[in-house]
């Protein structure tokens, strides 16, 4: 009787124990699938040491579970590997940490899971455990995308508890879609089993640890700079995240994503929302700052095509023949791009924001730079670099990865405001003589560092923990990022990308241009690395004859006939007064060139000629040969070693045919005719060139216009360069006649007896002749001149 009632006590006594205590007590089951993945390797499993390290204690108990492909032993002994070898202690290497080491690691179990039975048994196991306490349920699904459906739908049956005692998350990586619609697809279908409440889908950006300071930074400072954080005092705003590494041996994955999906839809987009968002009033209180974010992002207008560029390095292609990438696939994936966002309410309207990203590229930095307007005018004193008013340019900088500071941090230009720093942070100064930063001195910055320096994952693992759902893509969020880049990533599905070379291709440099972004140069190319050529001594060919007989028309337009030299010298010195008076009267000159052997003397006179406006000139090319840029039948390269090498032009004044794309020559899908048309049309408003020079070959073709084609594709007013054959069969791109008759003024070049014979059929014929495309030159509003010589008169 006495030892029922001591029982019956103990029993009471257990059970108010474990009614006061069980709310303390928590043990959590975390479940890693793709437990021995690549990326479990590099960062998760340091993440959740990190964890357990923090957070584990007499009343909080952890255990862990990969799960991964291969068969136990197998598996096993891979994750003992990773985890033996990939989790640190870091710097304080201390006792107590390796000691805790340890035990982690002999907490991390591994489980070969495939069928839905092995999950069903698996999951009531773990459930079963811990009873009296709080149960925790972390599934972090470190797997491919494609996976993710199938996998919730087991996980959901098995090991989903509806209950107050347990908690269960879910973690996702991006990619979430490809697009608006399939993103919307694939959580309409995850919502048939996962409460959104429970989804935590990684954006890791949101991890790092300058990123989580930029809105606490702003609280901070909110005196100061949110009133200038706004239309009326930001000139721009640049997110960049530039990388000198390539795709490598993931070409198959990279080709199914691009740089746009990869990390513009996503990182740069939730940073370009950070710095844009109202500030909301209480930082800690997630719905608010949910709220503020998604407001902000539905104000950005959808990206144009007109508002992108795109590029891609110039191994991409022989990287993805080296890992059997689809190459058809390989050859539209931008490893490069540069969009323009605008953001439609009345605090941003106006200001361009430039999200930008790219690999292979010069340096290893991202960051989000504000740049503010200069708005004070120097009178005195203004060289004084030690003047605050005139150290420009004034901005912010979140520099959150790498780039020329010693640890990422924040910097802001001292001429604009002295900020206070957040409790995060910690000052610091930076001092280098001769490096600039963002295009300023080092000492012209305030400048602090985070003191969080934990790695992305780590603190973003600890969020999950904590259930911090702001560190996290919501669905909604997750569908307005979608919207803004949906529609441009399928209208450049298929379009050309700027091949660019590894590393400082200043090719790929560009300018807001109204609504629009342009590349400052429009080659792709770079200039082939040539010797100096030999210019010929023009001057020491024969000397005039007799010029009485010749007439000074010819098929009704202005002729000037001269022996060679002097018709070269002649032509000019009519080129350099046409370019005089378009500078004048229009501060540019046009000129497209023929290429072939005849114009090669004059190319070489003008190429003399130091007084010509060449600063002022653009160079365009009449037609090419579909050839290797380097090969020596290429029109650019005759033009190159002739004129361009010997004279002072702006590179971006050169405007040669992008025949040559990485290598491939005149690709109908490379679309380089489009190309080169889009350059004249960007660049010449009203389509004249100033002054444009033709040849005449033996069967009457002129730029590459030659008998036999179709002379609708010639005519037609809505194309004005093509692809076109030679009698030859080989393949061109040439302008076309309606833009070849508006230019102000046409020249054609005929030398030499060969052409005698040509000459002499156009002088018999009176109309235009489709076997003579020549005939078919007949500037609109400007003029036509022969320039033939004696030999080809004469014959
Ligand atoms: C564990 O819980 C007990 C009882 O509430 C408390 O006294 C103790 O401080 C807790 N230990 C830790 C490490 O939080
Ligand atoms: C379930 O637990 C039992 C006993 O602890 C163990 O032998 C078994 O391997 C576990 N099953 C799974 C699928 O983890
Ligand atoms: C901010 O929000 C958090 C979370 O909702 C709340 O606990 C806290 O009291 C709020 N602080 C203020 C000052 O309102
Ligand atoms: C290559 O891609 C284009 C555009 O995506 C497509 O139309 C074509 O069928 C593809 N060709 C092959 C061989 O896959
Ligand atoms: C600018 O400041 C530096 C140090 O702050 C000082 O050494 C230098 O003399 C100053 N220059 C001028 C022109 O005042
Ligand atoms: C061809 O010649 C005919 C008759 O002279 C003329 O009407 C027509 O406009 C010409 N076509 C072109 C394209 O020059
Ligand atoms: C041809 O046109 C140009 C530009 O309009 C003009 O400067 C030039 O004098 C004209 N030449 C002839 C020969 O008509």
């Amino acid at each position: 009787m006495g030892s029922m009632k001591i029982l019956l006590i103990s029993f009471i006594y257990v059970k108010i124990f474990t009614l006061i205590f069980a709310y303390d007590l928590q043990h959590t089951d975390v479940v890693l699938l793709g437990g021995t993945g690549d990326l479990a390797k590099k960062y998760l499993w340091q993440g959740f040491f990190y964890l357990f390290q923090k957070y584990s204690n007499e009343n909080s108990t952890f255990s862990f579970t990969a799960i991964g492909r291969t068969v136990y032993e197998e598996g096993n002994t891979k994750l003992r590997e990773i985890l033996t070898g990939n989790v640190k202690c870091g710097k304080e290497n201390n006792e107590a940490c390796e000691e805790k080491k340890s035990e982690f690691i002999s907490l991390v179990k591994y489980s070969h899971l495939k069928t839905e039975d092995e999950y069903k048994t698996f999951c009531q196991n773990f459930s079963k455990k811990e009873k009296s306490t709080r149960n925790g349920h972390i599934f972090y699904l470190s797997l491919p995308p494609s996976a993710y459906v199938s996998t919730l739908k087991t996980l959901s049956k098995y090991c989903y508890r509806n209950d107050d005692q347990i908690w269960t998350r879910f973690v996702l990586e991006k990619p979430f879609g490809r697009d608006l619609e399939s993103a919307q697809q694939q959580a309409n279908t995850i919502a048939e089993f996962v409460r959104e409440s429970d989804l935590f889908r990684i954006d890791h950006y949101l991890g790092k640890p300058v990123v989580k300071q930029i809105l606490s930074f702003r609280k901070s400072n909110k005196q100061t700079l949110e009133p200038l954080l706004n239309r009326q005092y930001v000139d721009r705003i640049e997110i960049i995240m530039k990388e000198t590494i390539g795709v490598k041996d993931r070409t198959e994955f990279y080709n199914q994503v691009g740089v746009i999906r990869d990390v513009m839809q996503n990182h740069l987009s939730e940073l370009l929302a950070l710095v844009t968002m109202e500030l909301p009033r209480n930082l800690s209180n997630s719905k608010e700052l949910e709220e503020q974010r998604t407001r902000l992002l539905i104000k950005v207008r959808p990206v144009r095509e007109s508002g992108i560029l795109t590029g891609q390095y110039s191994k991409y292609l022989e990287e993805a023949i080296g890992a059997n990438g689809n190459l058809n696939q390989s050859k539209y994936t931008p490893t490069f791009a540069a969009a323009l966002l605008r953001i439609e309410n009345s605090r941003w309207t106006g200001v361009p924001l430039i999200l930008m990203s790219g690999k292979m590229l010069d340096e290893r930095s991202s960051y989000i730079r504000i740049l503010f307007r200069e708005r004070v005018f120097c009178v005195t004193g203004c060289t004084d670099r030690n003047s605050t008013h005139m150290q420009y340019p004034r901005q912010l900088i979140f520099q959150i990865g790498h780039g020329d500071v010693p640890s990422p941090g924040i910097l802001v230009s001292k001429s604009l405001f002295k900020p206070v720093w957040s409790p995060g942070v910690t000052e610091l100064s930076i001092t280098s003589k001769d490096s600039l930063i963002h295009g300023q001195r080092p000492g012209d910055f305030h400048y602090a560092v985070s003191k969080d320096k934990h790695e992305a994952y780590e603190s973003l693992i600890e969020d999950i923990y904590l259930g911090r759902k702001e560190s996290f893509v919501t669905l909604e969020r997750l569908l307005l990022l979608w919207k803004i880049w949906s529609p441009v990533l399928k209208s450049i599905e298929t379009s050309v990308k700027r091949i660019y070379k590894e590393g400082a291709d200043h090719s790929l440099n560009f300018r807001i241009d109204n609504d629009h972004l342009v590349f400052i140069s429009d080659s792709q190319f770079d200039i082939p690395e040539l010797e100096n050529s030999i210019v010929h001594d023009v001057k020491q060919i024969i000397s005039p004859t007799d010029m009485q007989m010749v007439p000074s028309m010819f098929m009704g337009e202005n002729l000037v006939c001269k022996d060679l030299i002097f018709l070269f010298h002649s032509l000019a010195e009519r080129i350099k007064n046409s370019a005089e008076m378009a500078v004048q009267n229009r501060n540019v000159f046009h000129l497209a060139l023929s290429g072939g052997n005849s114009p090669v003397p004059l190319f070489q006179i003008l190429a003399e000629d130091s007084d010509f406006p060449w600063s002022m000139t653009h160079i365009w090319q009449v037609d090419e040969r579909c050839v290797s840029k380097k090969s020596d039948k290429s029109n650019f390269l005759s033009i190159y070693q002739n004129l361009i090498h010997h004279i002072k032009i702006p590179f971006f004044n050169i405007h040669f045919m992008p025949v040559d794309i990485n290598g491939r020559i005149c690709e109908e899908s490379d679309k380089g005719d489009n190309q080169y048309e889009d350059a004249v049309k960007y660049i010449l408003d009203d389509l004249k060139f100033d002054m444009i020079l033709l040849g005449l070959g033996t069967d009457g073709h002129t730029a590459s216009l030659f008998p036999g084609e179709k002379y609708s594709r010639f005519l037609s007013e809505n194309k004005l360069v093509a692809y076109t054959k030679s009698n030859d069969q080989s393949h061109r791109m040439s302008l076309l006649l309606p833009l070849i008759n508006k230019a102000r003024e046409v020249i054609v070049l005929v030398t030499g007896k060969s052409k005698h014979g040509i000459l002499q059929k156009l002088s018999e014929i009176t109309s235009n002749n489709s076997e003579l495309p020549i005939t078919f030159v007949k500037p609109t509003d400007g003029n036509l001149t022969w320039y033939i010589d004696y030999g080809a008169w004469i014959g």
